[in-house]
């Protein structure tokens, strides 16, 4: 029996379409929501609302609210999953399924804060033209981030959140608090799900994740970059109808 729906969160800097080949895959193992973030696609930004994952989880909350859903599973792709993890902390009682996906639980490092911080500067600058670049080498693989759908995804999900968009979300990531002893507490299934070949968030880095779970089910995609779910949607589903399985099982 299906009892919980599946919510996907996107990473940066992308929006809710980098789900659709996973929601296909998943199919009717699932009744899948996958909305935006403020600041991406067409959701406007929070306003007057200091950048935070809190916010972004708060966000999210009043919209299942607002749709009468009651417990969900709850995934993330890398930023996404930085989202689920407050959303988790927040809201435990709203949780039956927690998936982490290309994500981590660490804050950022001084050096990763500083580079956040120096790209809000440069956005603000010159606009959001030279963000693709380096971010189609460092969300996949060589060989994928010369694929021509890939970089077109890239570059209107870039171009739908702006300058302002983005700003917001690295300031948001930069701040966000270590929750890797957070997860210890958290008595439902977790799903760690991580590319062998990621150069954003390394693989060591689910591993320790999954460790630190009390009920994890750990996946590695060889191969496969950040970009999981665009790399290896098959993958990421079957990780996921393994999640809601369990999920639903408890
Ligand atoms: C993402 O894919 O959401 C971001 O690359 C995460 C990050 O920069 O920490």
């Amino acid at each position: 029996m299906k009892k919980y729906p599946l919510i996907l969160l996107h990473g940066y800097p992308l929006e809710h379409r980098m789900w659709y080949s996973t929601i296909a895959a998943v199919g009717s193992n699932a009744k899948v929501l996958a909305p935006d973030l403020p600041g991406f696609g067409k959701v406007p930004l929070l306003e007057d609302v200091k950048p935070s994952m809190e916010a972004y989880a708060a966000h999210v909350e009043s919209l299942l609210t607002s749709l009468n859903y009651g417990k969900v599973i709850l995934a993330g792709m890398s930023m996404g999953g930085y989202v689920a993890l407050a959303f988790a902390e927040k809201y435990p009682g709203r949780l039956a399924g927690l998936g982490l996906i290309s994500s981590q639980a660490e804050a950022d490092t001084v050096e990763a804060k500083k580079a956040r911080n120096e790209t809000v500067e440069k956005l603000k600058k010159e606009g959001t033209g030279f963000v693709l670049e380096p971010m189609m080498a460092r969300m996949f693989t060589p060989a994928r981030a010369k694929d021509e759908d890939f970089r077109k995804y890239m570059e209107e999900s870039i171009k739908a959140a702006g300058a302002e968009g983005l700003s917001w979300a690295l300031k948001a990531m930069a701040v966000r608090p270590d929750r890797s002893n957070f997860l210890k507490n958290l008595d439902i299934p977790v799903l760690v799900l991580h590319g062998t070949e990621d150069k954003i968030v390394p693989a060591g880095k689910a591993r320790d994740l999954a460790e630190r779970c009390r009920n994890p089910i750990l996946v590695e995609v060889k191969g496969v970059g950040h970009a999981t779910p665009l790399e290896a949607p098959d993958a990421v589903a079957a990780g996921l109808v393994r999640l809601v399985a369990t999920a639903n099982e408890e």
